[in-house]
């Protein structure tokens, strides 16, 4: 029975994205592909991330997997999809130095432990599903020697949560929605990498890390189902606002992007508002955050800082650079004193803001 003994391991870490122009709406919720094209930038994984350990052990009797400690259940459909897509791509692996053979055929039959850890609120709208379906597919992948790209594990990532496939890369990443009906051409990929535009500063203003009531996959379900502003923003305004923060992402254009990147978190959020029944992600401390910026862009005739924020209440703030972001930081810690109601629970600030690839 010693044979029996042994356990492969291995540990990934992946960075949450938070989109500039947002993914709401799918067109085939099993598949999960979505309505229209997003565009995100991956955060520092020194800030916000996944760790995920995943163990094969052939004295495992079932697949077992515990979030932040707790057990959670794995018989949901997302995570036997990328369960069985990572399975269907296993290749054969030998470590001689712990006397390991796994066969090709054998993963068939041999059952995973997975643990993982958020260093962040989960399901608060800091995106936890997007760093933690990215990590769990790529820390899979490399137990099972899955010879596939960051692109092709992207897609199988967005079978566990849409958002996912953009956590994959650093740097800025666009969701290209596809148009083949079986989701083989709904994947991400890398626009910029993280050294295009490092002046950047983002700064994450948690208002509440409590779990929010209505995820994000409910809620683009019902906004799909009752939201005609939703139709309109998918055919008519995304296509357009993504070719233009194209461009403002390629020449550095913060102008641009903070206009558009306001603009489609507000469109966004006017959508959840405009579904039956309505859904409130931002409350009055987010409203207020949004002033505060409103006002001190509209003083310095140029935008200073870029504000979206995505299913919660949580601020994530992008600041041109490091001086717009010590002043921004001046302007929360006056509108926002620490001994007052609606104090902030945390500022998270990255220093080098835009991040390296998963893993
Ligand atoms: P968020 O805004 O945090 O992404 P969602 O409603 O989209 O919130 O998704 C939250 C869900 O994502 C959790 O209930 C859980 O099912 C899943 N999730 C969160 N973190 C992880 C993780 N590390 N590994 C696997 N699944 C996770
Ligand atoms: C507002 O990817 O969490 O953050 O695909 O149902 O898991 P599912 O939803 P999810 O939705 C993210 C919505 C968003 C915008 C975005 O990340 O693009
Ligand atoms: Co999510």
């Amino acid at each position: 029975m010693a044979e029996k003994t042994w356990v492969r391991m291995v540990t990934a870490q992946t960075p949450t994205n938070i989109a500039v122009i947002k993914y709401w709406g799918k067109r085939d919720e099993t598949l999960i592909l979505p309505v229209n094209d997003s565009i995100s930038v991956t955060l520092d994984p020194a800030h916000l991330c996944t760790t995920t350990t995943v163990a094969v052990s052939p004295s495992f009797d079932q697949d077992r997997m515990w979030l932040n400690g707790k057990e959670i259940s794995l018989s949901g459909g997302r995570y036997q999809n990328c369960l069985r897509e990572i399975r269907a791509r296993a290749c054969e692996v030998e470590d001689k130095e712990k006397g390991i053979k796994i066969a090709k055929k054998d993963w068939e039959k041999l059952h995973l432990h997975v643990a993982s850890y958020n260093n962040f609120p989960t399901a608060a709208g800091l995106a936890s599903s997007a760093a933690g379906f990215a990590c769990l597919v790529f820390a899979l992948a490399k137990l099972m020697n899955a010879k596939e790209d960051n692109s092709e594990l992207s897609a199988i990532a967005r079978q566990g949560s849409g958002s996912a496939c953009r956590s994959l890369f650093g740097g800025f990443v666009k969701w290209i929605m596809g148009k083949a009906e079986d989701g083989s051409d709904s994947l991400a990929v890398q626009l910029v990498d993280e050294k295009h535009w490092d002046e950047l500063v983002i700064i994450i203003a948690v208002v509440s890390s409590r779990q929010k009531e209505t995820s994000s996959t409910t809620g683009m379900r019902d906004s799909v189902e009752t939201s005609l502003l939703l139709q309109h923003r998918a055919k008519e305004v995304v296509p357009k606002r993504i070719k233009q923060m194209e461009e403002a992402i390629k020449n550095r254009d913060f102008g641009s992007f903070a206009q558009l990147s306001c603009a489609d978190s507000n469109q966004f959020h006017a959508v959840c508002l405009d579904t039956c029944p309505p859904i409130f992600y931002m409350n009055g401390t987010s409203h207020r955050i949004i002033s505060c910026v409103e006002k001190w862009n509209c003083s310095e005739g140029t935008p200073q800082v870029a504000y979206t924020f995505d299913a919660g209440p949580n601020a994530v703030l992008i600041a041109h650079n490091r001086k717009a972001a010590t002043q921004l930081m001046q302007k929360l810690l006056f509108c926002f004193p620490p001994t007052s109601d609606a104090h902030l629970n945390s500022y998270v600030i990255g220093d080098k803001s835009i991040l390296k690839d998963a893993g």
